[in-house]
């Protein structure tokens, strides 16, 4: 048979990643010293065994740069993705998270936002893999792993290690979850969402 077999991989979900080059020493030294600072140590959110930060909705100088750089990828990915030029988007919020050891993150999504973006600071070998899940979930009452080689080639979530300096961003409607922190390390990010303002 002679034809011309089209494949459309629709309802595809943009995940960006990058490596920035700032000074990931003097950021780790930064978030310990606003983590010894907080008062409050009863914020959880989807984090648990973890510790959390207050939400940022202001400019904090010591992540000028990181703000900066975020700024500058968003409007590069709005001009990509064909949002309208005139559409202010822009971060909206951001936390640190600081998740020793046996913390994790349970499955979520960061509601009303457009983007979420998670930029580690700093991270070991199994300090907790960033696990994107899949949204075509229906899949799993139709196909049996048994009739699959690998059943990751068509129903895998996209786990992304961590790494330092690492930015990742990922649209907020993507259910996601953090792997269990294995290690002694703590893993030092900083969350944010974009938004319309
Ligand atoms: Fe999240």
């Amino acid at each position: 048979m002679n034809l011309q077999l089209n494949k459309n991989n629709i309802f595809t979900s943009p995940i960006y990643d990058c490596f920035l080059n700032l000074d990931i020493d003097k950021l780790k030294q930064v978030c310990y010293e606003i983590k010894n600072n907080d008062g409050s140590k009863e914020r959880q959110y989807s984090s648990f065994n973890g510790w959390h930060s207050e939400i940022y909705f202001n400019r904090i100088n010591e992540f000028g740069e990181l703000i900066d750089s975020l700024y500058h990828i968003v409007q590069t990915i709005k001009t990509e993705l064909g949002f309208k030029k005139d559409l202010n988007l822009n971060i909206l919020q951001y936390w640190i998270n600081i998740n020793g050891n046996k913390s994790y993150h349970a499955p979520h999504i960061h509601r009303g936002f457009l983007f979420s973006a998670i930029y580690y600071i700093n991270t070991s070998k199994d300090c907790g893999d960033l696990e994107l899940h899949n949204p075509n979930k229906n899949l799993q009452y139709h196909v049996r792993d048994e009739w699959l080689d690998n059943i990751d080639k068509i129903y895998n979530n996209y786990v992304i290690k961590p790494e330092p300096n690492k930015l990742v961003i990922f649209p907020s409607w993507l259910e996601h979850s953090v792997r269990v922190n294995k290690s002694d390390e703590d893993r030092i990010s900083i969350a944010f969402d974009i938004g319309v303002i």
